[in-house]
C-alpha cells in the first residue's frame, strides 16, 4: 500500500475532474468479495479490483465506499470482524483504523452503503459507477442501483488518471518487472529436452509465488507458439522447435509484469527459425525506437507491420508494394494481434472499463481488419504511458488456409512456399514499456536476452 496522501490526493483529483466535466452526485465503489471455488469457505485467491486498490487501497474482501462529488465527502463501508472471525483468521485491525490508513473521514457497516445510494437517487442525484468485473459486483450494483448503467464520465475520469503513471506506479512496474526477469531466466534455464512442459511452468510460477503476489496472467508456455494463447502445458519438449514464454508476476504491490521470450528448444536457432526469429526482433527493435511522446502506437503498429513484411518479403513468403500490403492488412495474416496493450496494476490495463476508451483517444476509430482490429492500445503516446512492445510472427495453417479459401491475399501471398512452414510454429518477442519526456525505456533494471545471439548464448550450457 501508498501512504495515505496518495489515496487521498488520488480521489480528491477524482471528484475534481469529475466537477470539471459537469458531473455532480456520488460516485459509488463496490470492491471485490471472496469468489467460492466449491464451497464458500474454499475460494479462488483474493484479489481485490484494481480502481477499489488504485482509490482507495485496501486489499480486502466486502468494501464499499461513496465519494461525494459536490461535497468531497468520504466513507467506507466495512464491518469489523466478530469473535468467529478472529478464531478463524486471528485478530484484525478495526474498520476504523483502515480507513485511517487511506485518509477516509467517515465509516460505517458495510449494509449501510444502501443508504446513501437510495438517497441519492431518492432526490434526483446522480449515481456514478464503473463498470463491474465480476459477477458478485454486477449483482451488488444491480441490487444498489436497480436498472443503473455504469458512468461512462467516471469511466473516462479513471481512464485518464491510471492511464498516466506516476512516480510510485513506475518504481512498482519496475519492481515486477524484476521479478519478471528473474521468472523468465528460471524458464529459459530449465529447458530440457524430453522434460514436459508443466515442469518448466511449475519451476516459473514458483518464483512469482515465492517473490511476489503470483502470476499477472496465466503463463503461456509452448511449443505451438502458433496458438497465440496456449495454457496447455502436457507436451515434452522436443528438439528443433521453438517454445514461446508468455508471463509475467504480479508484484505483492499489485502491478504487473509481462515478457515474451522465443527459445530454441535445443539451444541453438537453424538456418530457418533465426530467419524468422531476426524479423521478429527487428520489429520489437524498430518500435522501441518509435516509441516517444506524441506518435500513435497505432502508427507504430502499422510501422512494424511494414518492417515485417519487408522480411517476409526476402523470404520469398510475399511480394509487392509494402506500403499496399500494409493498407491491405496482409500483415494480420501472420500477426492476427496487435503490437501491444497498456499496462499497469492489470496485465492489460483497466479493460474491464471498456477496451476502447481505454486504448482509443476520441478522434480514433477501431479498425475491423485482422491484426490490426485487434491493437488494444492505439492512443498517441504520453509521458507516463506503460505499454507492451510485442509483435510477433505465426504460421497457423487454419488461418492461411481459410485466407486461400477465400481467395485472400492472393495477389501478395506466395501460399505454396508458405505450406513449408507449416509446422514452424510461432515466434513472439515482447517488452515492456514506459514512455519518458523525451522517448521510452524498457522497464525492469536488465533485459532478457532477445537477440539471437544473446538467446543463443544465454542457453549455452
Ligand atoms: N501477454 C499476454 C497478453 O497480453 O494477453
Amino acid at each position: 500500500m501508498f501512504a495515505k496522501e496518495v489515496y487521498v490526493r488520488r480521489r480528491a483529483e477524482l471528484a475534481q475532474k469529475m466537477r470539471e466535466a459537469g458531473q455532480n452526485g456520488i460516485i459509488l465503489f463496490v470492491g471485490n468479495a471472496e469468489a467460492p471455488a466449491q464451497y464458500k469457505d474454499n475460494c479462488y485467491k483474493w484479489r481485490q479490483d484494481s480502481s477499489w486498490l488504485y482509490y482507495w487501497g485496501l486489499d480486502e474482501p466486502l468494501m464499499a465506499a461513496v465519494l461525494d462529488i459536490d461535497s468531497g465527502a468520504e466513507t467506507l463501508f466495512a464491518d469489523d470482524v466478530d469473535i468467529d472471525d478472529i478464531i478463524w483468521m486471528g485478530p484484525q485491525p478495526s474498520v476504523r483504523s483502515k480507513a485511517d490508513a487511506v485518509g477516509v473521514a467517515g465509516t460505517a457497516p458495510y449494509s449501510a452503503v444502501e443508504d446513501p445510494v437510495a438517497l441519492a437517487l431518492k432526490s434526483g442525484r446522480p449515481v456514478h459507477f464503473l463498470p463491474p468485473s465480476r459477477y458478485f459486483n454486477t449483482l451488488r450494483l444491480q441490487q444498489l442501483v436497480p436498472g443503473g448503467k455504469p458512468s461512462e464520465a467516471l469511466v473516462k475520469a479513471v481512464i485518464s488518471q491510471r492511464l498516466i503513471k506516476e512516480d510510485i506506479e513506475i518504481a512498482a512496474l519496475d519492481h515486477a518487472c524484476y521479478l519478471g526477469y528473474q521468472m523468465h531466466s528460471v524458464a529459459r534455464d530449465a529447458i530440457r529436452i524430453g522434460i514436459v512442459e508443466q515442469d518448466i511452468v511449475g519451476q516459473m510460477e514458483g518464483v512469482a509465488l515465492a517473490k511476489g503476489w503470483g502470476v499477472s496472467f496465466p503463463t503461456i508456455l509452448t511449443q505451438h507458439g502458433e496458438t497465440l494463447h496456449n495454457h496447455i502445458h502436457d507436451k515434452i519438449i522436443e528438439p528443433g522447435k521453438l517454445m514461446v514464454i508468455d508471463a509475467g508476476v504480479e508484484s505483492n504491490e499489485h502491478y504487473a509484469s509481462d515478457f515474451t521470450r522465443t527459445y530454441p528448444t535445443t539451444g541453438k536457432f537453424t538456418q530457418k527459425q533465426r530467419e524468422v526469429y531476426q524479423i521478429v526482433y527487428e520489429c520489437n527493435e524498430l518500435a522501441f525506437s518509435l516509441s516517444k511522446p506524441g506518435i500513435t502506437y497505432r502508427d507504430i503498429h502499422l510501422a512494424t507491420a511494414r518492417k515485417m513484411l519487408e522480411g517476409l518479403s526476402a523470404l520469398g513468403l510475399v511480394k509487392g508494394d509494402l506500403d499496399e500490403m500494409v493498407a491491405k492488412g496482409i500483415a494480420g495474416l501472420f500477426q492476427p494481434h496487435g503490437l501491444g496493450h497498456n499496462m499497469g496494476m492489470d496485465v492489460h490495463d483497466m479493460e474491464d472499463l471498456g477496451e476502447n476508451l481505454v486504448g482509443y483517444d476520441p478522434d480514433q476509430t477501431r479498425a475491423k481488419q485482422l491484426g490490426l482490429g485487434s491493437l488494444r492500445m492505439a492512443r498517441r503516446l504520453r509521458p507516463g504511458h506503460v505499454i507492451t512492445d510485442e509483435p510477433g510472427i505465426y504460421f497457423i495453417p487454419a488461418l492461411i488456409e481459410k485466407f486461400k479459401k477465400e481467395g485472400l491475399g492472393y495477389d501478395f501471398v506466395n501460399y505454396a512456399k508458405l505450406e513449408s512452414y507449416y509446422d514452424f510454429g510461432g515466434i513472439r518477442l515482447e517488452d515492456d514499456v514506459l514512455i519518458t519526456a523525451d522517448g521510452a525505456r524498457r522497464l525492469g533494471p536488465k533485459r532478457l536476452p532477445i537477440s539471437p545471439e544473446e538467446v543463443e548464448a544465454a542457453m549455452k550450457r
